[in-house]
């Protein structure tokens, strides 16, 4: 009877070793740990005959039923360990780890942003202190105190974005004008960029753009200092050898009032480029980037600035203008596109 109890459970780990590589999964192997090792398992079978066993034959049977338990026990963990290297290996597989990672895409700042940050960064360095206003704004900041009587045309609905009867999208940054007197005392000296709104939309015109304002006020400022201001910047911000025009022209807030161009940055005034005309230009050597002109009396007398003690300028810069010119970008649509081969040129 000893010798077929030995007999048996040397076969029971004969077997174990031959199934277990069949199992090809954690459960296929916890099925086979069930079927050799369980409460109702195989092992447990064979046990049933140890207990018949006369006291001769006992300790020997009980010293090899343990061996094959820790023998199927240690079959069963080895299998174990290789399936889940296997596993393992799997979620790796197609991983090439000598590979370079993907780099995060970096960003940059937008042409509009550069060419704010370069102009009022002149424009400061000149001694002019930025200011900043809200974008919605009434109907009196923006038209009103500018010399804008109700029934004047700028207002018209074709250019203004209302919100409500008197609250407006602002279509210029010049109300920060009015809110810097209505604010401070003279002297003051004040850049205001920012974003403004108009009904219009064309391929040179968006509902939104960048205007930067420039307003100074002292007593005896003239004409010959607002040329000078501007041909110094102009200077600083394109090249050295920029020139300023004035344009006569018309802005309810400023009397004399002028249309800002400057000397072509293509062709640098000459109108053409290698014998064609200059695509910039259109061969007239100049460009416009904004308006310009001495503060209007009547706009003192609204902000409560005596303009018999004090004059001033102010100037309106497109700030699209002259990102376009200085990076040489052809087509306003770029801006707002935002396509990041575009983009990217400025990082
Ligand atoms: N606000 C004017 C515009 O938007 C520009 C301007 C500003 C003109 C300051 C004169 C003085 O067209």
């Amino acid at each position: 009877m000893l010798k077929s109890f030995l007999e048996g459970l040397d076969g029971l780990t004969l077997e174990c070793e031959a199934r277990r590589g069949q199992a090809c999964s954690l459960k296929d192997l916890e099925a086979l740990r069930v079927e050799f090792l369980g409460r109702k398992g195989k092992l447990a079978g064979a046990m049933v005959a140890l207990a018949q066993m006369g006291p001769e034959d006992k300790p020997a049977a009980g010293k090899k039923a343990n061996e094959v338990k820790t023998a199927l026990t240690a079959l069963l963990e080895s299998r174990q360990a290789e399936l889940e290297a296997e596993s393992a290996q799997g979620a790796l597989a197609g991983f090439d780890p000598s590979l370079p990672g993907r780099r995060p895409a970096p960003g940059s700042l937008h042409p509009v942003t550069l060419a704010m940050q370069e102009i009022c960064e002149v424009l400061t360095g000149l001694g002019f202190e930025v200011v900043a206003g809200p974008e919605v704004e009434n109907d009196w900041n923006n038209f009103e105190a500018l010399n804008m009587p109700p029934d004047h045309p700028a207002r018209d609905m074709q250019d203004t974005l209302y919100v409500s009867e008197n609250i407006v999208l602002r279509t210029h940054t010049s109300p920060l004008q009015v809110r810097t007197m209505m604010s401070r005392k003279p002297p003051v000296a004040v850049i205001a960029p920012g974003k403004v709104y108009r009904r219009d939309s064309d391929i040179t015109h968006t509902p939104m753009f960048h205007q930067i304002e420039a307003l100074l006020v002292d007593t005896n400022v003239s004409m010959a200092d607002l040329r000078g201001t501007l041909t110094a910047f102009v200077r600083q911000l394109f090249s050295p050898d920029t020139k300023v025009r004035f344009r006569p022209s018309f802005f309810p807030f400023t009397e004399p009032s002028a249309e800002l161009d400057i000397s072509c940055v293509l062709c640098g005034g000459e109108g053409h480029v290698a014998g064609a005309p200059c695509r910039v230009c259109k061969r007239t050597g100049w460009v416009e980037i904004g308006g310009c002109g001495m503060v209007d009396p009547n706009v003192f007398r609204q902000v409560g600035y005596d303009p018999e003690t004090v004059t001033g300028f102010a100037f309106g810069l497109g700030v699209e203008r002259v990102a376009m010119l200085k990076y040489g970008i052809g087509d306003l649509r770029m801006f707002f596109e935002n396509d990041v081969r575009f983009l990217e040129q400025f990082s």
